[in-house]
């Protein structure tokens, strides 16, 4: 595969249709700085998630995985006045980064982060009555998406977008001998959503400047 061409295609786009502001631009240079893994959505398909949630007149955001806050800030930067997202983080440190990027983009009255597992305060949300969500994304551990998947259909409605990233993973999921836990997670979830009947869904691949893999979209009967 062309991966240079790739690259050069999603920063041909980003820089025509996504460029970064400021606290985005920030954002990225916080995580450097920190050290952080550079796993944050590309700026296009950050946009591209800003997008999805405008479509879907989204008030109600829930995220699983801020890692920086990079997709928090653009899924945020969706929402009306008044809109709210909840965004889910188990690395301390993780979340203690992107709240200062949150922070710095002028995002902190809408943007609860809850530090925990996503197992754990999933359920939590359901306790509180914090749905139904009119959006959610999925970018979390890999292993769990299944259960992520369940967790997020009992918190939507009809008409609710939910989306899960890296379900491709450089299409190791067509690999049947993949050891690799996270890839197992994936083809376990794309063989679920295949069978879901409770939503209507698919599967865009996705090239850029990571590697090549995946966005599943689903909306929710
Ligand atoms: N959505 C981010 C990238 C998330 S990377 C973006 O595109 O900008 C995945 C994040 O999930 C990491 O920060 C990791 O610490 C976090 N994570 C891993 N396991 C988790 C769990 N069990 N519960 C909540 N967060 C978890
Ligand atoms: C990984 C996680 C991500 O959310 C991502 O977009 C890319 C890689 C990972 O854990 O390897
Ligand atoms: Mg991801």
């Amino acid at each position: 595969m062309n991966q240079n061409l790739f690259e050069q295609t999603d920063h041909y786009i980003s820089q025509l249709l996504a460029p970064e502001d400021e606290a985005l631009a920030n954002a990225m240079t916080r995580m450097q700085e920190e050290d952080i893994p550079a796993i944050s959505v590309s700026a296009n398909q950050g946009k591209f998630l800003h997008i999805l949630a405008l479509m879907n007149n989204a008030r109600t955001i829930l995220e699983l995985g801020t890692l920086g806050g990079y997709s928090t800030i653009w899924l945020a930067r969706a929402l009306p006045e008044g809109g709210r997202l909840i965004t889910l983080e188990s690395e301390p440190r993780h979340a203690a980064v992107a709240l200062e990027n949150i922070a710095y983009a002028g995002l902190e009255d809408m943007v609860d982060l809850r530090l925990g597992k996503a197992i754990d305060i999933l359920p939590q949300l359901e306790e509180e009555q914090a749905g139904p969500f009119d959006f959610i994304f999925i970018d979390a551990d890999k292993p769990p998406y299944v259960e992520y998947f369940e967790w997020a259909l009992k918190l939507s409605r009809p008409g609710t977008v939910i989306v899960a990233d890296n379900v491709i993973r450089n299409g190791k999921v067509m690999d049947d001998q993949s050891e690799d836990e996270r890839v197992q997670g994936a083809k376990r979830f794309n063989e679920m959503l295949g069978a879901c009947t409770g939503v209507t869904a698919t599967i865009l691949p996705t090239v850029g400047v990571k590697e090549f893999d995946g966005m599943a979209i689903a909306i929710v009967k």
